[in-house]
């Protein structure tokens, strides 16, 4: 929002684009931005699908259209990046979504509405015409409707009803041609923040924040119309008509204007009018503050891109937490401990008649598939065949129409994947997608699918896709014994798993420093085996396709069992060797195979569960993890294969976020 000096649209269309292009790391896949024309009853809209440079051309060819010369003060204009969630990349599903062909609102919106199909049909019910597939467009349209309703009500007002009716995660930017030149932004569960630029000194460090008197609950399937909320009375501590500000859901956005920052919290609602900015929250709890306090960003950006890491796989990594609970928004629900994959929810029946279940994918995607299969052999009872999909075409396996196969794959894109899915396609298979990328090749040619809502992974090496693949297949698991009576206590104990997992993973986390020590030992060795059984096979697997892909250094993942069947005769008091011993059914096989190597005079490294001090007798040095059910185990056991990769690749100084012969997404054969 401009209130500092007269722009040109061109400027305001400039500075809208550049910031978007500071947001691309992010991942993206279509861009667009809202600005006033000349009357500010009426707004331009321009979106493009693929890179920002696209919408920039489109901007560059509509200047004529857009009278780019003519000058604006007190301007508001909106622009969006997006990474698809709902829907494929594509036009009219990109932001802003608009309430009407008129633009009376427009919104742009960075997370997930978890319930909009409830309340796109109460809008349907009332009239509205939905042109795009997005959760979003919901937004638009519901803030349309309460607009109808309450015409007094000012546009601050509006949003506030609005986010009342929304589940799930969200920051969003508000732009009307009922209220020109101004901005409301809100947020839950997605960053948020305001940058403040002015030509002389800020006269303040903090905004306070307006409270709601009252309000009354809102029931959910329905959107009722609220009480008109009582916030107190307008305060102004930033009335100054020589000022620019800028919402962004990331300072990398921003940076190049001001340093100048108010990081939002969830549910508060920020409103730009006249050169003022005012923070409001409708309720207000015992130890809420006052103010949000401004502070000085000191970060370069190439760092605020990291978000204060050094390498994005690294970033990937500690985004953990947050990558696993994105995965089950929406679907899990830990209360009566039931999921719902709405992606597949229609093809349940069918696939619980089916003759076998394939999982097929390639790297770390097989990986997930290793590490979920016996989970979905328990809960299914079906036969679970696991393919890589090059192999699986060597040897044109026989596929029947009764068989339902899973593609897992983070790009969506991956060539030897995407072949396997038509070749079972063509034989009448029934096709599942697991991708991290909507509107990607294998999501457009599967039947129907799972998106892992992961976010964009930019590292080469996966990390938090991992843990999502991993997580949605047990989702998948779930959903498929949901009416086994004998199960139920197995299906509890997983959910209430799942429900601590985002806890137990920071604890994880926690043990990067004892993980970089270790590396410190380790990163001049040639070679370095890891072995388990068991749930943690797939945690040695992809652990030694980490430390392979990251440190060139030969790493090998050992099936404990086969130790004696070969790996062992590399064993000796000079080989690095890691394992992974756990309080599961095979922990008493796993100690055989510990006995095997220390007789050998191997003093491997241990990770094992916290408290475990039997186990780690045998141990040159030990990271315990926090135990959790048998069957998510391995998600707590990768994260320090992934750490100690990272850091080994750091010490030996190879280019961590992208090693060296490898790609992202291979789309060759
Ligand atoms: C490439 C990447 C691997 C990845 C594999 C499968 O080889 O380097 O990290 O696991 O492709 O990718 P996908 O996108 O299908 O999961």
């Amino acid at each position: 929002l401009n209130y500092l000096t007269p722009k040109s649209r061109k400027e305001i269309l400039e500075l809208l684009v550049n910031g978007l292009k500071r947001l691309e790391y992010r991942g993206y896949d279509s861009a667009g931005v809202a600005v006033d024309r000349v009357n500010v009853k009426d707004m331009a809209l321009i979106k493009k699908t693929g890179k920002v440079k696209l919408l920039e051309d489109e901007i560059k060819q509509r200047c004529g259209e857009l009278d780019v010369e003519a000058m604006s003060d007190n301007h508001c204009g909106i622009a969006h990046t997006r990474w698809a969630t709902h829907g494929v990349p594509s036009e009219v599903n990109s932001h802003p979504q608009r309430s009407d062909e008129g633009h009376a609102f427009v919104v742009v919106h960075n997370g997930i509405i978890t319930n909009y199909k409830e309340v796109k049909t109460f809008l349907q019910k009332k009239g509205y015409y939905f042109e795009s597939e997005t959760d979003t467009e919901v937004i638009a349209k519901l803030i349309h409707h309460f607009y109808t309703q309450h015409s007094q009500y000012s546009f601050r007002e509006l949003v506030e009803q609005v986010v009342q009716q929304l589940e799930g995660a969200f920051a969003l930017c508000f732009k009307s041609i009922h209220f020109p030149g101004e901005c409301v932004a809100t947020r839950r569960g997605s960053p948020l923040l305001v940058g403040i630029k002015t030509k002389s000194h800020l006269a303040t460090d903090h905004i306070p924040i307006l409270y709601g008197k009252e309000h009354r609950p809102h029931g959910r399937g329905d959107v009722p119309v609220l009480p008109r909320s009582e916030s107190t009375s307008e305060f102004q501590p930033l009335e100054d008509k020589s000022v620019e500000y800028f919402f962004a859901s990331d300072a990398s956005a921003i940076i190049e204007h001001t340093n100048r920052v108010i990081y939002f919290e969830d549910d508060d609602v920020a409103a730009v009018k006249n050169g003022a900015l005012s923070i409001h929250r409708l309720r207000r709890s015992m130890d809420d503050p006052h103010a949000r306090e401004i502070t000085t960003v000191k970060m370069e950006l190439q760092q605020i891109m990291k978000g204060n890491y050094d390498y994005f796989m690294q970033k990937e990594i500690f985004e953990q937490p947050e990558s696993v609970i994105n995965t089950m928004r929406g679907r899990v629900n830990f209360e009566n401990q039931t999921v719902t994959l709405g992606g597949i929810k229609d093809y349940i029946p069918e696939i619980k008649r089916c003759r076998r279940l394939m999982l097929i994918g390639c790297g770390t995607s097989y990986h997930s598939a290793i590490a979920t299969r016996q989970l979905l052999e328990e809960l299914t009872e079906l036969p679970v065949m696991v393919e890589l999909a090059s192999d699986f075409l060597d040897r044109t396996t026989p596929v029947f129409r009764d068989d339902v196969c899973f593609f897992i794959s983070q790009s969506g894109e991956t060539a030897d994947t995407l072949m396997a899915l038509r070749y079972c396609k063509q034989r009448g298979a029934l096709i599942v997608g697991i991708t991290n990328t909507v509107g990607s090749s294998i999501c457009r040619e599967s039947h129907c699918g799972v998106h892992i809502n992961a976010g964009p992974e930019i590292g080469v090496a996966s990390t938090k896709a991992y843990t999502s693949q991993f997580i949605s297949l047990v989702m998948f698991a779930l959903v498929m014994s949901e009416d086994r009576i004998s199960l139920r206590q197995r299906r509890a104990e997983i959910v209430e798993g799942l429900q601590k997992l985002d806890e137990q993973i920071r604890a994880v986390l926690k043990l990067d420093s004892k993980v970089q020590e270790l590396a410190k030992d380790l990163y001049q060795q040639k070679s370095l085996l890891i072995m388990g059984r068991g749930y943690n096979f797939a945690t040695c697997l992809e652990g030694a396709l980490k430390v392979k892909e990251l440190t060139y250094m030969h790493s090998e993942g050992i099936m404990a069992g086969e130790l004696k069947h070969g790996p062992l005769a590399l064993v000796d008091h000079t080989m690095p060797v890691l394992m992974i011993v756990m309080r599961d059914p095979v922990y008493t096989k796993c100690m055989n195979a510990l006995q095997q190597v220390t007789a050998r005079e191997g003093r491997p490294i241990i990770i094992c569960e916290e408290g475990d001090n039997e186990t780690t007798n045998f141990a040159s040095k030990v990271l315990e993890v926090p135990r959790t059910v048998d069957c998510l185990q391995g998600i707590l056991t990768v994260i320090p294969m992934q750490l100690l990769s990272f850091h080994i690749a750091v010490l030996r100084g190879c280019n961590v976020d992208c090693p060296r012969n490898l790609a992202k997404s291979v789309t060759v054969e």
